[in-house]
Protein backbone atom coordinates (compact mmCIF):
# COMPACT_ATOMS: atom_id res chain seq x y z
CA UNK A 1 0.00 0.00 0.00
CA UNK A 2 1.47 3.20 -1.04
CA UNK A 3 1.07 5.88 1.88
CA UNK A 4 0.40 9.56 1.95
CA UNK A 5 2.86 11.94 2.93
CA UNK A 6 2.84 13.99 6.16
CA UNK A 7 1.69 16.99 4.81
CA UNK A 8 -1.34 15.12 3.08
CA UNK A 9 -4.09 16.07 6.06
CA UNK A 10 -5.88 12.42 6.69
CA UNK A 11 -8.44 12.38 9.41
CA UNK A 12 -12.03 12.03 9.83
CA UNK A 13 -14.65 14.34 11.00
CA UNK A 14 -17.69 14.52 12.57
CA UNK A 15 -20.05 17.71 12.72
CA UNK A 16 -21.57 19.10 16.22
CA UNK A 17 -25.10 18.06 16.39
CA UNK A 18 -24.40 14.26 15.84
CA UNK A 19 -21.87 14.17 18.46
CA UNK A 20 -22.11 16.58 21.29
CA UNK A 21 -24.77 16.00 22.68
CA UNK A 22 -27.42 18.21 24.62
CA UNK A 23 -27.78 20.47 21.94
CA UNK A 24 -30.95 22.51 23.20
CA UNK A 25 -31.01 25.61 21.32
CA UNK A 26 -30.88 24.06 17.96
CA UNK A 27 -33.56 23.64 15.48
CA UNK A 28 -33.24 19.99 15.18
CA UNK A 29 -33.18 19.11 18.68
CA UNK A 30 -36.68 21.16 18.61
CA UNK A 31 -37.69 18.92 15.69
CA UNK A 32 -36.88 15.67 17.30
CA UNK A 33 -38.95 16.63 20.47
CA UNK A 34 -41.96 16.98 18.69
CA UNK A 35 -44.42 15.23 19.65
CA UNK A 36 -44.94 13.92 16.12
CA UNK A 37 -41.31 14.05 14.85
CA UNK A 38 -40.31 12.52 12.05
CA UNK A 39 -37.00 11.77 13.58
CA UNK A 40 -36.73 7.94 14.35
CA UNK A 41 -35.15 8.96 18.21
CA UNK A 42 -33.95 11.51 19.65
CA UNK A 43 -30.33 12.73 19.92
CA UNK A 44 -30.06 13.27 23.59
CA UNK A 45 -26.19 12.84 24.94
CA UNK A 46 -25.71 11.97 21.14
CA UNK A 47 -21.70 10.36 21.99
CA UNK A 48 -21.11 12.97 24.89
CA UNK A 49 -18.31 13.93 22.87
CA UNK A 50 -18.43 17.57 24.40
CA UNK A 51 -17.03 16.27 27.59
CA UNK A 52 -15.39 13.26 25.67
CA UNK A 53 -13.87 14.75 23.04
CA UNK A 54 -9.78 14.18 24.48
CA UNK A 55 -10.13 10.87 24.77
CA UNK A 56 -11.87 10.86 20.67
CA UNK A 57 -8.99 13.27 19.76
CA UNK A 58 -6.47 11.27 21.58
CA UNK A 59 -8.10 7.45 19.59
CA UNK A 60 -7.46 9.47 16.47
CA UNK A 61 -3.91 10.53 16.67
CA UNK A 62 -2.79 6.98 18.35
CA UNK A 63 -4.18 5.42 15.13
CA UNK A 64 -1.74 7.65 13.06
CA UNK A 65 -4.13 10.27 11.61
CA UNK A 66 -2.89 14.13 11.78
CA UNK A 67 -6.27 16.12 11.44
CA UNK A 68 -9.53 16.02 12.72
CA UNK A 69 -12.94 18.06 11.35
CA UNK A 70 -15.42 18.71 13.41
CA UNK A 71 -18.27 21.34 13.83
CA UNK A 72 -18.69 24.66 16.18
CA UNK A 73 -22.31 25.06 17.00
CA UNK A 74 -24.15 28.16 16.05
CA UNK A 75 -26.55 27.57 18.45
CA UNK A 76 -24.27 27.03 20.92
CA UNK A 77 -22.49 30.29 20.37
CA UNK A 78 -25.45 32.36 19.76
CA UNK A 79 -28.43 30.53 22.26
CA UNK A 80 -30.33 33.93 21.42
CA UNK A 81 -30.37 36.35 18.92
CA UNK A 82 -27.94 38.94 20.22
CA UNK A 83 -26.21 37.21 22.78
CA UNK A 84 -22.85 35.24 22.68
CA UNK A 85 -21.70 32.73 25.17
CA UNK A 86 -18.17 33.10 26.22
CA UNK A 87 -18.16 30.05 27.60
CA UNK A 88 -18.47 27.89 24.40
CA UNK A 89 -16.40 29.83 22.60
CA UNK A 90 -13.90 28.83 25.40
CA UNK A 91 -15.31 25.00 25.33
CA UNK A 92 -14.25 25.33 21.10
CA UNK A 93 -10.75 26.72 22.03
CA UNK A 94 -10.20 23.65 24.21
CA UNK A 95 -11.07 21.59 22.12
CA UNK A 96 -8.57 23.53 18.94
CA UNK A 97 -6.03 23.61 21.61
CA UNK A 98 -5.98 20.17 22.73
CA UNK A 99 -5.59 19.00 18.65
CA UNK A 100 -2.61 21.45 18.35
CA UNK A 101 -0.87 19.72 21.23
CA UNK A 102 -1.55 16.72 19.55
CA UNK A 103 -0.31 17.40 16.42
CA UNK A 104 -3.65 16.77 15.10
CA UNK A 105 -4.84 19.81 12.56
CA UNK A 106 -8.02 21.35 13.29
CA UNK A 107 -10.31 21.64 10.14
CA UNK A 108 -13.20 23.49 11.38
CA UNK A 109 -17.06 23.77 9.97
CA UNK A 110 -18.93 26.58 11.26
CA UNK A 111 -22.39 25.46 9.86
CA UNK A 112 -23.05 21.71 9.19
CA UNK A 113 -27.23 21.87 9.05
CA UNK A 114 -28.51 22.40 12.55
CA UNK A 115 -29.27 26.44 13.78
CA UNK A 116 -30.22 28.26 16.62
CA UNK A 117 -34.38 27.88 16.58
CA UNK A 118 -34.22 31.93 17.13
CA UNK A 119 -32.91 31.84 13.48
CA UNK A 120 -35.61 30.09 11.68
CA UNK A 121 -38.18 31.81 14.24
CA UNK A 122 -36.67 34.83 11.58
CA UNK A 123 -37.84 33.08 8.60
CA UNK A 124 -34.48 30.48 8.53
CA UNK A 125 -32.81 30.23 5.63
CA UNK A 126 -35.24 31.93 3.05
CA UNK A 127 -34.98 35.39 5.27
CA UNK A 128 -32.14 37.67 3.73
CA UNK A 129 -31.46 38.41 7.25
CA UNK A 130 -29.45 35.39 7.31
CA UNK A 131 -26.75 36.66 5.55
CA UNK A 132 -26.36 39.23 8.53
CA UNK A 133 -26.65 36.71 11.04
CA UNK A 134 -24.71 34.29 9.40
CA UNK A 135 -21.69 37.39 9.48
CA UNK A 136 -22.54 38.40 12.66
CA UNK A 137 -22.28 34.82 14.28
CA UNK A 138 -18.44 33.98 11.89
CA UNK A 139 -17.30 37.68 13.05
CA UNK A 140 -17.65 36.46 17.00
CA UNK A 141 -16.02 33.19 16.23
CA UNK A 142 -13.10 34.18 14.22
CA UNK A 143 -11.76 37.32 16.72
CA UNK A 144 -12.17 34.53 19.28
CA UNK A 145 -10.44 31.55 17.72
CA UNK A 146 -8.82 32.66 14.30
CA UNK A 147 -5.37 33.31 15.25
CA UNK A 148 -5.73 28.88 16.17
CA UNK A 149 -6.83 27.67 12.97
CA UNK A 150 -5.33 27.44 9.66
CA UNK A 151 -8.27 25.73 7.83
CA UNK A 152 -12.23 26.65 7.80
CA UNK A 153 -15.29 25.13 5.83
CA UNK A 154 -17.64 27.67 6.34
CA UNK A 155 -20.85 26.02 5.54
CA UNK A 156 -21.12 21.86 5.26
CA UNK A 157 -22.66 20.61 1.93
CA UNK A 158 -23.71 24.28 0.74
CA UNK A 159 -26.13 22.33 -2.02
CA UNK A 160 -27.80 20.08 0.55
CA UNK A 161 -31.27 22.36 0.77
CA UNK A 162 -31.54 21.84 -3.06
CA UNK A 163 -30.53 18.22 -3.04
CA UNK A 164 -33.48 17.48 0.28
CA UNK A 165 -36.42 19.63 -1.93
CA UNK A 166 -35.52 17.44 -5.20
CA UNK A 167 -36.22 14.52 -3.07
CA UNK A 168 -39.58 15.80 -1.34
CA UNK A 169 -40.31 16.54 -5.32
CA UNK A 170 -39.73 12.69 -6.47
CA UNK A 171 -41.14 11.33 -2.97
CA UNK A 172 -44.20 13.42 -3.49
CA UNK A 173 -44.79 12.78 -7.02
CA UNK A 174 -44.02 8.77 -6.00
CA UNK A 175 -46.84 9.23 -3.11
CA UNK A 176 -49.39 10.62 -5.89
CA UNK A 177 -48.77 7.88 -8.60
CA UNK A 178 -49.12 5.51 -5.73
CA UNK A 179 -52.90 6.92 -4.88
CA UNK A 180 -54.04 7.13 -8.28
CA UNK A 181 -53.05 3.73 -9.17
CA UNK A 182 -54.91 2.32 -5.55
CA UNK A 183 -57.81 4.64 -6.81
CA UNK A 184 -58.86 5.26 -3.47
CA UNK A 185 -56.98 8.29 -2.76
CA UNK A 186 -57.30 6.73 1.05
CA UNK A 187 -54.63 3.73 1.81
CA UNK A 188 -51.69 2.70 -0.92
CA UNK A 189 -49.58 0.03 -1.19
CA UNK A 190 -46.35 0.36 -0.18
CA UNK A 191 -47.41 0.31 3.39
CA UNK A 192 -48.25 3.97 3.41
CA UNK A 193 -51.74 5.29 5.11
CA UNK A 194 -51.49 8.81 3.17
CA UNK A 195 -54.52 9.79 5.65
CA UNK A 196 -52.25 8.99 8.72
CA UNK A 197 -49.63 11.35 6.89
CA UNK A 198 -51.61 14.14 6.07
CA UNK A 199 -52.70 13.83 9.66
CA UNK A 200 -49.03 13.39 11.26
CA UNK A 201 -48.53 16.35 8.55
CA UNK A 202 -51.28 18.69 10.17
CA UNK A 203 -50.65 17.95 13.40
CA UNK A 204 -46.82 18.73 12.82
CA UNK A 205 -47.43 22.14 11.56
CA UNK A 206 -49.53 23.12 14.72
CA UNK A 207 -46.17 21.71 16.40
CA UNK A 208 -43.92 23.82 14.14
CA UNK A 209 -46.20 27.25 14.79
CA UNK A 210 -45.86 26.84 18.09
CA UNK A 211 -41.67 26.28 18.43
CA UNK A 212 -40.69 28.04 15.30
CA UNK A 213 -43.89 30.83 14.74
CA UNK A 214 -44.83 29.67 11.65
CA UNK A 215 -45.90 25.87 10.07
CA UNK A 216 -43.70 25.62 7.65
CA UNK A 217 -40.25 26.48 8.93
CA UNK A 218 -37.08 27.21 6.46
CA UNK A 219 -34.87 25.03 8.35
CA UNK A 220 -31.10 24.11 6.20
CA UNK A 221 -32.15 20.30 6.56
CA UNK A 222 -35.80 20.72 5.55
CA UNK A 223 -35.00 21.64 1.68
CA UNK A 224 -35.01 25.06 0.20
CA UNK A 225 -35.68 26.93 -2.46
CA UNK A 226 -33.41 28.58 -5.29
CA UNK A 227 -33.74 31.86 -3.26
CA UNK A 228 -31.77 29.75 -0.40
CA UNK A 229 -29.81 28.61 -2.53
CA UNK A 230 -28.61 31.84 -3.11
CA UNK A 231 -29.13 32.96 0.14
CA UNK A 232 -26.58 30.09 1.18
CA UNK A 233 -23.84 31.35 -1.28
CA UNK A 234 -23.85 34.92 0.62
CA UNK A 235 -23.28 33.56 3.81
CA UNK A 236 -20.72 31.98 2.70
CA UNK A 237 -18.90 34.69 0.71
CA UNK A 238 -20.00 36.93 4.09
CA UNK A 239 -18.46 34.33 6.08
CA UNK A 240 -15.20 34.37 3.49
CA UNK A 241 -14.92 38.39 3.70
CA UNK A 242 -14.80 38.56 7.76
CA UNK A 243 -12.02 35.51 8.18
CA UNK A 244 -10.01 37.06 5.17
CA UNK A 245 -10.30 40.61 6.20
CA UNK A 246 -8.91 39.15 10.36
CA UNK A 247 -6.70 36.34 9.33
CA UNK A 248 -6.01 36.06 5.69
CA UNK A 249 -3.72 33.03 5.68
CA UNK A 250 -6.36 30.91 6.84
CA UNK A 251 -7.39 28.73 4.07
CA UNK A 252 -11.53 28.92 3.26
CA UNK A 253 -13.69 26.95 1.17
CA UNK A 254 -17.25 25.50 1.69
CA UNK A 255 -18.25 21.42 1.05
CA UNK A 256 -20.96 19.80 -1.72
CA UNK A 257 -22.47 16.98 -1.30
CA UNK A 258 -21.91 15.24 -4.65
CA UNK A 259 -22.90 12.23 -6.73
CA UNK A 260 -21.15 10.19 -8.81
CA UNK A 261 -23.37 10.88 -11.87
CA UNK A 262 -23.28 7.91 -14.41
CA UNK A 263 -25.73 7.93 -17.14
CA UNK A 264 -27.66 5.01 -18.66
CA UNK A 265 -29.86 4.20 -21.40
CA UNK A 266 -29.51 7.99 -22.89
CA UNK A 267 -29.06 9.85 -19.61
CA UNK A 268 -26.38 12.18 -20.69
CA UNK A 269 -28.69 15.55 -21.23
CA UNK A 270 -30.12 14.73 -17.58
CA UNK A 271 -26.33 14.24 -16.08
CA UNK A 272 -26.06 17.43 -17.57
CA UNK A 273 -28.43 19.30 -15.95
CA UNK A 274 -28.46 17.23 -12.32
CA UNK A 275 -24.76 18.04 -12.32
CA UNK A 276 -25.18 21.57 -13.24
CA UNK A 277 -28.02 21.91 -10.23
CA UNK A 278 -25.35 19.82 -7.88
CA UNK A 279 -21.99 21.13 -8.62
CA UNK A 280 -21.80 23.83 -11.29
CA UNK A 281 -23.98 26.87 -10.98
CA UNK A 282 -21.56 27.00 -7.61
CA UNK A 283 -18.41 27.55 -9.46
CA UNK A 284 -19.08 31.59 -9.80
CA UNK A 285 -19.47 31.79 -5.62
CA UNK A 286 -16.77 29.32 -5.23
CA UNK A 287 -14.01 29.86 -7.79
CA UNK A 288 -11.67 31.69 -6.05
CA UNK A 289 -11.77 29.55 -2.81
CA UNK A 290 -8.58 28.06 -1.76
CA UNK A 291 -10.39 24.63 -1.55
CA UNK A 292 -13.37 22.70 -2.30
CA UNK A 293 -14.22 20.05 0.01
CA UNK A 294 -15.49 16.97 -1.72
CA UNK A 295 -18.12 14.86 0.24
CA UNK A 296 -19.30 11.73 -1.51
CA UNK A 297 -20.98 8.25 -0.98
CA UNK A 298 -22.23 6.44 -3.61
CA UNK A 299 -23.01 6.61 -7.08
CA UNK A 300 -26.44 7.20 -9.17
CA UNK A 301 -27.85 5.95 -12.03
CA UNK A 302 -29.16 8.63 -14.27
CA UNK A 303 -32.11 7.97 -16.67
CA UNK A 304 -33.40 10.09 -19.49
CA UNK A 305 -36.60 10.55 -17.32
CA UNK A 306 -35.71 9.73 -13.73
CA UNK A 307 -32.83 7.98 -11.77
CA UNK A 308 -32.60 4.15 -11.83
CA UNK A 309 -32.73 2.26 -8.69
CA UNK A 310 -29.71 0.37 -7.64
CA UNK A 311 -29.14 -2.49 -9.84
CA UNK A 312 -30.41 -5.79 -8.82
CA UNK A 313 -27.79 -7.87 -6.86
CA UNK A 314 -25.50 -5.19 -6.32
CA UNK A 315 -24.87 -4.75 -2.22
CA UNK A 316 -26.23 -2.04 -0.33
CA UNK A 317 -25.01 0.20 2.94
CA UNK A 318 -27.27 0.55 5.52
CA UNK A 319 -28.93 3.72 4.40
CA UNK A 320 -29.90 1.90 1.46
CA UNK A 321 -27.77 2.89 -1.60
CA UNK A 322 -25.17 1.13 -3.36
CA UNK A 323 -21.72 0.29 -1.54
CA UNK A 324 -19.43 1.90 -4.63
CA UNK A 325 -16.32 3.06 -2.84
CA UNK A 326 -15.28 3.73 -7.10
CA UNK A 327 -17.54 6.61 -6.56
CA UNK A 328 -14.83 8.91 -5.09
CA UNK A 329 -12.49 9.13 -8.08
CA UNK A 330 -15.04 9.62 -10.26
CA UNK A 331 -16.18 12.72 -8.13
CA UNK A 332 -12.61 14.25 -7.91
CA UNK A 333 -11.82 13.40 -11.86
CA UNK A 334 -14.87 15.59 -12.37
CA UNK A 335 -14.87 18.20 -10.28
CA UNK A 336 -11.19 18.59 -11.10
CA UNK A 337 -12.47 19.13 -14.44
CA UNK A 338 -14.23 22.65 -13.39
CA UNK A 339 -12.55 23.65 -10.10
CA UNK A 340 -8.93 24.02 -10.46
CA UNK A 341 -7.47 24.86 -6.97
CA UNK A 342 -7.06 22.09 -3.95
CA UNK A 343 -9.63 19.69 -3.05
CA UNK A 344 -9.95 18.28 -0.19
CA UNK A 345 -12.32 15.42 0.72
CA UNK A 346 -14.22 16.59 3.57
CA UNK A 347 -16.25 13.44 4.14
CA UNK A 348 -16.35 9.84 2.30
CA UNK A 349 -17.73 6.75 4.18
CA UNK A 350 -19.75 4.02 4.51
CA UNK A 351 -22.59 2.73 7.31
CA UNK A 352 -22.26 -0.96 7.96
CA UNK A 353 -21.90 -3.01 10.53
CA UNK A 354 -19.31 -5.16 9.24
CA UNK A 355 -15.90 -3.40 9.77
CA UNK A 356 -14.28 -5.70 7.36
CA UNK A 357 -16.73 -3.65 4.72
CA UNK A 358 -15.37 -0.38 5.75
CA UNK A 359 -12.25 -1.58 5.29
CA UNK A 360 -12.74 -2.93 1.94
CA UNK A 361 -14.15 0.42 1.33
CA UNK A 362 -11.78 2.81 2.52
CA UNK A 363 -8.77 0.92 1.09
CA UNK A 364 -10.44 1.52 -2.41
CA UNK A 365 -11.86 5.05 -2.00
CA UNK A 366 -8.01 6.12 -1.12
CA UNK A 367 -6.90 3.94 -3.65
CA UNK A 368 -9.06 6.12 -5.87
CA UNK A 369 -7.92 9.47 -4.46
CA UNK A 370 -4.03 8.39 -4.24
CA UNK A 371 -4.75 7.74 -8.39
CA UNK A 372 -5.84 11.28 -8.96
CA UNK A 373 -2.69 12.79 -7.26
CA UNK A 374 -0.61 10.71 -9.61
CA UNK A 375 -2.49 12.24 -11.85
CA UNK A 376 -1.44 15.86 -11.07
CA UNK A 377 -4.95 16.48 -9.37
CA UNK A 378 -4.50 18.38 -6.20
CA UNK A 379 -6.36 16.74 -3.69
CA UNK A 380 -5.27 17.90 -0.29
CA UNK A 381 -6.65 15.53 2.27
CA UNK A 382 -8.92 13.13 2.56
CA UNK A 383 -11.66 12.55 6.07
CA UNK A 384 -13.43 9.65 6.52
CA UNK A 385 -16.86 10.31 7.83
CA UNK A 386 -17.52 9.70 10.48
CA UNK A 387 -14.68 9.56 13.59
CA UNK A 388 -17.62 7.94 15.64
CA UNK A 389 -20.63 5.99 15.53
CA UNK A 390 -23.16 9.19 15.79
CA UNK A 391 -26.29 10.42 15.32
CA UNK A 392 -27.88 10.16 11.73
CA UNK A 393 -30.12 12.52 12.05
CA UNK A 394 -33.72 11.43 10.63
CA UNK A 395 -31.87 8.16 11.13
CA UNK A 396 -31.18 8.52 14.68
CA UNK A 397 -28.00 5.61 16.28
CA UNK A 398 -29.25 2.90 13.94
CA UNK A 399 -26.74 3.66 11.04
CA UNK A 400 -23.45 3.16 11.88
CA UNK A 401 -20.46 4.83 9.79
CA UNK A 402 -17.82 5.18 12.53
CA UNK A 403 -13.87 4.45 13.33
CA UNK A 404 -14.93 4.00 16.55
CA UNK A 405 -18.15 2.19 18.04
CA UNK A 406 -20.01 3.60 21.17
CA UNK A 407 -21.74 1.81 23.27
CA UNK A 408 -24.58 3.82 23.86
CA UNK A 409 -25.30 3.16 27.32
CA UNK A 410 -21.91 3.68 29.33
CA UNK A 411 -20.48 5.73 26.17
CA UNK A 412 -17.55 3.99 26.25
CA UNK A 413 -15.38 3.89 22.80
CA UNK A 414 -14.28 0.87 20.93
CA UNK A 415 -11.96 1.35 18.30
CA UNK A 416 -12.62 -0.50 15.10
CA UNK A 417 -10.07 -2.15 12.54
CA UNK A 418 -10.85 0.25 9.95
CA UNK A 419 -9.60 3.18 12.45
CA UNK A 420 -6.51 1.63 12.31
CA UNK A 421 -6.14 0.61 8.51
CA UNK A 422 -6.31 4.11 7.83
CA UNK A 423 -3.67 5.35 10.49
CA UNK A 424 -1.54 3.26 9.01
CA UNK A 425 -1.95 5.13 5.37
CA UNK A 426 0.10 8.15 6.66
CA UNK A 427 3.86 7.74 6.20
C1 LIG B 1 -23.50 14.91 6.19
C2 LIG B 1 -23.35 14.19 7.52
C3 LIG B 1 -24.07 12.85 7.46
C4 LIG B 1 -23.41 12.02 6.39
C5 LIG B 1 -23.91 10.60 6.29
C6 LIG B 1 -23.42 14.01 5.00
O1 LIG B 1 -24.44 14.37 4.12
O2 LIG B 1 -22.62 15.98 6.10
O3 LIG B 1 -23.82 15.02 8.54
O4 LIG B 1 -24.08 12.21 8.69
O5 LIG B 1 -23.62 12.65 5.15
O6 LIG B 1 -25.21 10.52 5.84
Amino acid sequence: MSKFSSDFLLGAATAAHQVEGNNIHSDCWAQENMPHSTYKERSGLACDHYHRYEEDILLLKEAGLNAYRFSIEWARIQPEEGVFDTHEIEHYRRVIRFCRQNGIEPVVTLFHFSSPVWLIRKGGWEADTVVEDFRNYVRYVIEALGSELSYICTINEANMGLQVAAIARRYTMMAKKAAEASGRGGEVQMGLNMQAMLENMKLQAMENAEIFGTPKPNCFNLGGSEHSDLLTMQCHLAAKEVIKSLYPEIKVGLTLSLHDLQPINGGEDRTNTVWEEEFTHYLPYIKDDDFLGVQNYTRTLVGPEEDLPVPDGAERTQMGYEYYPQALEHVIRTVAKDFKGDLIVTENGVSCDDDARRVNFISLATDGVRSCMEDGIPVKGYFYWSLLDNFEWQMGYRMRFGLISVDRETMERSPKESLYLLGSMMK
